[in-house]
């Protein structure tokens, strides 16, 4: 069974993602969404047979044999798998509560990693994996430490599974968005500084597919974003680091 895997998928980029890969990819049979609340992906579904939704929590490592076990029981070949699903905690390291911060390394980092694990062996030639990062993967940002660390793992991870699946034809892009308007969106809490551009999520999500079926390895949309995670590679992180802690204010 041909399907699309989209973690995160009942909501905000992960919703965008869906309804764009369904018009993209009409052809296949199934569209998996997984996310740990099971009544806002049955909104998203809406009356879509072809939409599953897979009820898990990404920050629970045994879940994952459970959907190894799902995934066999289809016969899945995985054509598009997009690893989407995040948390954020904006807080000063000593003010965030311990099992938030922990809760984020769980979800962004270790559930990228488990997701790619079980997921990759359903893989094949043609397939493609998208993995959403965060222009806050290029350089430390103090105020959301945990959440900026996380995102670093997640872009070395798929530039690293980018060049080891080449040989198997398994197409691994990072995706790097600034600020969108999702349940996520936490603008206000920035008070100082420059405020970034939102970006059009619909765009995100066909830039990203657009690039990834053309081997591209990342894809930063907008040319402000572009210049904003150029400027963090031309400076030294701790400069960067610095300059971008002076948006967060106690
Ligand atoms: N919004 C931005 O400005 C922005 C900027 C750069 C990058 N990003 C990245 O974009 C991705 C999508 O985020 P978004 O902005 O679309 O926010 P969102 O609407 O909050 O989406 C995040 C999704 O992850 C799911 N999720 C959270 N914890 C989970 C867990 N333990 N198990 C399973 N699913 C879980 C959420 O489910 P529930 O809602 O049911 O908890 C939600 O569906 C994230 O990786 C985020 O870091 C966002």
């Amino acid at each position: 069974m041909k399907i699309a895997v989209i973690t995160g998928g009942g909501s905000g980029l992960g919703s965008v993602f869906l309804n764009t890969i369904r018009q993209r990819y009409p052809d296949l049979d199934e569209y998996w969404i997984i996310d740990i609340q099971e009544e806002k992906m049955k909104e998203a579904a809406g009356d879509d047979k072809r939409i599953r939704p897979v009820v898990m929590n990404l920050a629970d490592s045994s879940a994952f044999s459970d959907l190894d076990k799902k995934l066999k029981e289809a016969d899945a070949d995985i054509r598009v798998l997009i690893n989407n699903a995040g948390v954020e905690t904006v807080a000063f390291f000593e003010d965030a509560p311990e099992q938030k911060l922990l809760n984020t390394v769980r979800v962004n980092a270790e559930g990228v990693m488990h997701i790619d694990k079980v997921c990759v062996p359903y893989m094949h030639e043609g397939s493609i994996i998208i993995h959403t990062a965060s222009i806050y993967a290029f350089s430390p940002v103090p105020g959301d430490a945990v959440y900026a660390a996380s995102k670093a793992f997640v872009r070395s991870l798929s530039l690293a599974l980018h060049e080891e699946l080449k040989d198997k034809g398994i197409k691994v892009l990072v995706l790097s968005p600034g600020s969108m308007r999702t349940p996520m969106d936490r603008s206000d809490i920035r008070k100082k500084g420059i405020s970034m551009p939102f970006l059009d999520m619909k765009e995100v999500a066909d830039g990203a597919l657009d690039a990834a079926e053309q081997g591209k390895e990342s894809f930063v949309p907008t040319f402000y974003y572009r210049m904003y995670t150029l400027w963090c590679k031309l400076f030294p992180s701790s400069y960067t680091a610095r300059k971008i802690g002076k948006n967060y204010q106690k």
